[in-house]
């Protein structure tokens, strides 16, 4: 099934090499000027420069040509040579139905579909989220959704940043307030011969009564901050770090413990986003790669000693920044941060064969990974191309910097969630809809407008652009938002509901009305919406559509009556475009990771 922008591009392309210019300068796009044409062509004024001819008289030629055309009701020059185009109501009312029968509502799917893995989220044990993370979890489960709908094979994995330092950190925080598992850790280095399930099930009772996740919110922070200034616990939390890599038995146990007690608060909180991770892959789980991809990287000849680190050079002599090289050993004999996202391409290489790999990652982090696929390129784990950083600005406060609560610490994801959803609970109340609704409705209603609220804010903008968190103006029913979006996709749903209701029939579309010319005209426009996107890793245009869908039914709406259509044709015509409207509106959502409630 093919647009009309394509259909149109074909005949006007051909018009072009009828008169001996290049095919490629017909390329259509939609009009700027709706109330003049549908559709435009400014392919005169480029093929006028090549062949220093007239641009209005090749667009007077081109124009001339496609008179004959079926599809096209009237072409115009205007300007210095814009070729303008309307096609004819029968042009748009087939249309119309070949996107109403179509079971994606004009979505296409990619020719070659690859398989494909989205490194997302990248939350940390302990270190708590911020905004980056955020960013990350909403544009990344889009980006995931929107190769999937386009038949992609895909995997989405949140990297979990569950090894370094800040283990060591716990370790000796939680030894240091409870003595007991401190004696108890120390007694297992090793496994003791003959130790059980039933054993580990005891220990695992045993951390789990002392310590939840409040307390490593609590002690990570204290932790953090006194490694910086008090020398000697700096060493020990090293020194446990070190134990811990190296197969510390009891150090394991806790470990797994964190991991454990963090993923289960995580997942259930970006789960309620609407953000769910296909795998939790974490940083610990490549770090038996480590060690022979290092002798590898040597016996490649990619390894420098540079002060007692070992490192593989990046920079090229045509670079116009400076691209710092990898630091693969540290002069401590550590693993860094690149050496594990490193040793990570080895590690999906084995179980994905990934042919792209996507990192969602906050724009601040681009010279690392520019770093790491240089480095990934030259031992060859990856071919050039094959990964992509995908960086973001941040949302940040009214002051203009990254946002912070109230209080100035970073924002718990859970609390971000509770205060979107409270938001959402006024806005439903002063609609007049607590009342309506039964108590278990209202609430998820409730978390729905919150999610569309917060998630929609953030996508409506290009990634790289940063934006101002403003719960208040997101929440709104009215204005370009999530919500506005899903009271549309609402209004839909309880139209066809009547309809059904009274026994209503969808049937064949016929277009007259302006409003609802506008309407097929973007219905035709979402697949070239989604390839756009999907080309540029760009959600903000399936976000526009989405918002252009609301806004154009809106109009739709309120100039063609439906269910009071002045005849039985026109009201199953219009019938049909609001399914069709709806169906294209709940993939657009669903890409976005934005579900819709059935009233509000
Ligand atoms: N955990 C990291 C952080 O908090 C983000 C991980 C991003 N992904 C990656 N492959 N490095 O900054």
């Amino acid at each position: 099934m093919t647009d009309l922008i394509a259909r149109l591009g074909e005949a006007v392309g051909a018009a072009f090499a009828g008169l001996g210019l290049d095919a490629a300068l017909g390329r259509v796009t939609a009009s700027d000027r709706p109330d003049l044409a549908d559709f435009q062509c400014n392919g005169a004024l480029a093929g006028a420069k090549a062949t220093k001819r007239d641009p209005r008289r090749i667009a007077a030629a081109i124009a001339a040509r496609l008179g004959a055309d079926p599809m096209i009701a009237s072409v115009e020059v205007a300007g210095p040579g814009f070729i303008n185009l309307r096609v004819t109501a029968a042009t748009l009312s087939a249309r119309a139905s070949e996107l109403a029968g179509d079971a994606r509502a004009g979505a296409g799917v990619v020719a070659q579909p690859r398989r494909v893995l989205i490194d997302y989220g990248g939350p940390n044990v302990a270190k708590e989220m911020h905004v980056g993370h955020l960013r990350a979890s909403i544009i990344g489960e889009a980006i995931k959704r929107l190769h999937r709908f386009r038949g992609d094979e895909t995997l989405g994995d949140a990297h979990f940043g569950d090894w370094g330092f800040q283990m060591g950190l716990l370790i000796v925080a939680c030894a240091d307030v409870d003595a007991g598992i401190a004696a108890l850790l120390a007694r297992l280095a090793t496994k003791p011969d003959g130790f059980t399930e039933a054993d580990e099930q005891a220990i695992d009772a045993r951390l789990s009564a002392a310590i939840a996740l409040d307390d490593l919110d609590r002690l990570y922070p204290a932790a953090a901050a006194r490694a910086k200034s008090d020398l000697d616990y700096r060493d020990r939390a090293r020194r446990a770090t070190a134990e811990l890599q190296a197969g510390h038995f009891g150090y394991r146990l806790i470990w797994a413990h964190f991991a454990r007690i963090t993923r289960a608060a995580l997942e259930r909180d970006f789960h309620a986003l609407g953000v769910d991770f296909d795998l939790w892959r974490g940083e610990s789980d490549v770090d038996p790669l480590i060690d022979p991809m290092v002798v590898e990287l040597d016996a490649k000849g990619l390894l420098i000693d540079d002060q007692g680190a070992r490192i593989i050079r990046v920079a090229r002599d045509d670079d116009r920044r400076e691209v710092p090289p990898l630091l693969v050993v540290s002069s401590e004999g550590s693993a860094m941060y690149g050496t594990t996202d490193l040793a990570t391409i080895l590690d999906r290489r084995n179980f994905f064969d990934p042919q792209l790999i996507l990192y969602v990652v906050d724009q601040r982090q681009a010279d690392h990974f520019e770093t790491v696929f240089r480095a990934a390129y030259l031992a060859g784990y990856a071919v050039p191309g094959a990964l992509e950083h995908i960086g973001f600005g941040t949302m940040n406060g009214v002051d203009g910097k990254p946002f912070k609560t109230r209080e100035g610490g970073v924002l718990k994801l859970r609390d971000l969630i509770d205060m979107a959803r409270g938001k959402a609970r006024e806005r439903l109340e002063e609609a007049g809809l607590g009342r309506e609704f039964p108590p278990e409705e209202f609430e998820t209603t409730a978390l729905q407008v919150a999610v569309a609220a917060l998630k929609f804010a953030d996508l409506i903008n290009f990634r790289g652009t940063s934006y101002v968190f403003d719960l208040d103006r997101f929440s709104s029913f009215e204005g370009k938002t999530g919500p506005y979006l899903l009271y549309q996709a609402v209004r839909m749903k309880s139209l066809l509901r009547k309809a059904a209701a009274d026994g209503e029939k969808a049937g064949t579309v016929k277009i007259d009305a302006p409003a609802e010319r506008d309407l097929v005209l973007l219905l035709d426009a979402f697949d070239h919406a989604l390839a756009e996107a999907y080309d540029k890793s760009a959600p903000n245009l399936i976000a526009d559509h989405a918002y252009r869908l609301a806004q154009t039914f809106a109009k739709f709406y309120a100039a063609c009556p439906v269910l009071a259509a002045p005849d039985a044709a026109t009201k199953a015509s219009r019938l049909t475009l609001t399914a069709t409207t709806l169906k294209q509106m709940e993939s657009a959502l669903e890409v976005l990771g934005i579900a819709t409630p059935e009233r509000m």
